[in-house]
């Protein structure tokens, strides 16, 4: 069985070809176009320019993902494109590309759920059974999560402000680094002194596993406020992103801690600690939670760094895993700006939540 995958959810453009004999499980193809450069001077992603980009780039990087694998789109078995949460304008390029492959073609279009994506990843590289427990932390989710099924979620936690990989990108903007900031960042930590800045740790000891990050944001910015006036030292910058990095990390470790013990609660069988989402690429973050799953007898699964960041590889593995469950989607179905994984969540305290 082998899937088409097509990612245009946010600035990467992406299609790979992943294949599934009931046991290995192959990427055969992948081809990414980041929009990096495009997004580069206005320091930030600017929807109209991604949408614009996906339509210039989508049908080369498919055609290239067939012709180096030379299978035809009749032998297909499916064409998955990320359907939503995300930038409209992309969304609606990849879907509309999709259909049009999978009618012409005649086989099935499945509209996945990017951040399902996300979460399948890591049943992509690894033998993992459900339920797991996810933690999902991209630029626009933070979330706890148990994993029960292919679509069944049931969320154990969020951010009630802002998504870790946003106070990466803001914290690092304030720091000069270049867009995007959680790579920039990572980099800079690396011969920073962590425990120079006393940075505050939110939501860190409080009950259940929700998250918040705006208050961390709001102190570095007040810590580099009080730094000398001037451009910042390459020592500051250093130390400053360490500092955070560490924040961040006590904070996961915290929030997952609570998770895992609300996860064992309901799912006796489970033992399974899963991360996904581009900040899960973060070496220290990693490090954090694998200590904490060891920690708890938990078995850590991280997918590689490549698929923690968006792709199209993890978009046709969670179209195969639909398959699978006979999850097949009409070719009327609408893109969704907002697509809850556990749609059943109770809402939380604040606004500007991404659920
Ligand atoms: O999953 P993703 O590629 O896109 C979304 O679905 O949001 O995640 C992008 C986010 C950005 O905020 C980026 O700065 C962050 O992931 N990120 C990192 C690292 N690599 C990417 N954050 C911290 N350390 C990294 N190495
Ligand atoms: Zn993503």
């Amino acid at each position: 069985m082998i899937v088409l995958g097509i990612e245009s959810s946010c600035d990467e453009t992406a299609a790979a070809l992943v294949q599934f004999d009931g046991g290995e499980r192959i990427i055969l193809a992948e081809e990414v176009l980041s929009q990096l450069e495009e997004h580069r001077p206005f320091g930030g992603i600017v929807p109209e320019v991604a949408a614009r980009s996906h339509l210039d780039h989508l049908d080369s990087l498919i055609e290239r993902v067939m012709q180096q694998t030379g299978i035809a789109y009749s032998d297909l078995a499916g064409v998955a494109a990320t359907g939503g949460p995300g930038l409209i304008g992309g969304v609606l390029v990849g879907v509309m590309t999709a259909k049009a492959i999978a009618s012409v073609a005649g086989v099935p279009f499945l509209a996945v759920n990017h951040l399902a994506g996300h979460a399948l990843s890591a049943r992509l590289v690894d033998d993992v059974e459900f339920p797991y427990l996810l933690l999902l932390v991209s630029g626009g989710h933070c979330q706890l999560l148990t994993v029960e099924g292919v679509d069944r979620y049931r969320r154990l936690g969020t951010t009630i402000d802002d998504a870790l990989g946003e106070a990466f990108d803001k914290t690092a903007k304030m720091l000069g680094l270049p867009y995007p900031g959680g790579p920039a960042l990572e980099q800079a930590a690396k011969t920073g002194d962590a425990d120079r800045f006393d940075l505050p740790r939110p939501m860190k000891g409080r009950e259940g596993c929700h998250f918040s990050f705006s208050g961390l944001k709001t102190a570095v910015r007040q810590t580099i406020d009080k730094l000398p006036d001037g451009p910042l030292s390459e020592t500051d910058i250093a130390d400053v992103s360490a500092s955070f990095q560490k924040a961040a990390g006590d904070v996961l470790v915290d929030r997952t801690a609570n998770a895992i013990q609300l996860f064992r609660e309901k799912n006796p069988t489970g033992h399974t600690l899963v991360v996904a989402g581009g900040v899960a690429a973060n070496s220290h973050i990693r490090t954090r939670l694998t200590e904490l799953a060891k920690a708890e007898g938990m078995r850590f699964i991280a997918p590689p760094q490549k698929l923690c960041t968006d792709n199209a590889a993890m978009i046709a593995w969670a179209g195969i895993e639909r398959l699978n469950e006979g999850l097949t989607d009409a070719l009327d179905f609408a893109p969704r700006p907002r697509w809850p994984l556990d749609p059943d969540a109770p809402p939380v305290a604040y606004a500007g939540v991404k659920a």
